[in-house]
């Protein structure tokens, strides 16, 4: 199944993020099935999110967590609260959190064995910066990233969703041009069968880095892309919601 996920960062207070799920709950009342949607809001307002969306079609995310279930570890959240408030789906190692707060592959391994212990759904962010991209490096970055984050991994009947996200895309109203979509997802796509074989290939690989209402269309068709990732766009629920009815 399709999944669009609404990734609204730091952007909103509390009050804002209600309201705007009130608008986006209203918006997507008849939303095809055929697609899940997330709406993943920042941790101080999840709990009032998660009363509005509650009975509606949606689905809840969250943008981080931490790896240890509970104890001594001041400003965290777990993935047990998370579940508790009715979180379904968690963001692990967006490129913000490994760019400004340091968040290493290592962290981000333990936060996605934490999160399937938990019963929640892993979207692993993965993607490379302009410098990697230049100097040829798009490869080897995708590589150490998925691999530390899957290797030894036992996923069982555990869903995984991957999101290619280039840091060059994210908001900058530059998507990636379709044949680099394709071709880090097929890349993606070998790395996920290489370290978890069968088990893997119910794995979702999603696109994100300025998803538009005019680019979505085109995303989605191609080959491997299951979903997207949304920043900007969706702060704007007329606009997302074209998004989530593209095919
Ligand atoms: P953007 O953000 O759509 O604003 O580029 C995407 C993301 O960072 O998840």
């Amino acid at each position: 199944m399709k999944i669009f996920i609404a990734n609204w960062k730091m952007q909103l207070l509390p009050t804002e993020a209600v309201k705007l799920a009130k608008e986006m709950v209203k918006k997507l009342k008849d939303a095809p099935h055929e697609a899940e949607i997330v709406l993943a809001p920042s941790h101080d307002a999840l709990s009032s999110v998660a009363q509005v969306i509650r009975g509606s079609s949606l689905l809840f995310g969250a943008q981080d967590c931490f790896w240890e279930a509970r104890g001594a570890f001041t400003g965290e959240v777990s993935t047990e609260s998370l579940r508790e408030l009715g979180v379904k789906y968690i963001l692990l190692g967006h490129s913000e959190r490994r760019q400004y707060l340091g968040e290493t592959d290592e962290m981000v391994a333990k936060k996605l064995r934490s999160a399937l212990r938990a019963g929640l759904t892993p979207v692993l962010c993965v993607g490379e910066t302009i410098e990697e991209r230049e100097s040829g490096k798009t490869e080897a970055v995708l590589t150490r990233q998925v691999s530390a984050a899957l290797s030894g991994l036992d996923l069982q009947k555990q869903e995984l969703v991957i999101a290619y996200e280039p840091v060059w895309a994210i908001g900058t109203g530059r998507a990636a041009q379709g044949d680099d979509i394709s071709g880090a997802h097929k890349f993606i796509r070998g790395l996920i069968s290489e370290f978890l074989g069968k088990e893997g290939r119910r794995a979702r690989i999603i696109y994100g880095g300025s998803v538009d209402e005019k680019n979505i269309g085109e995303i989605m068709e191609l080959p491997d892309v299951a979903g997207a990732l949304v920043g900007g766009a969706s702060l704007k629920p007329d606009i997302f919601k074209t998004i989530v009815n593209s095919k």
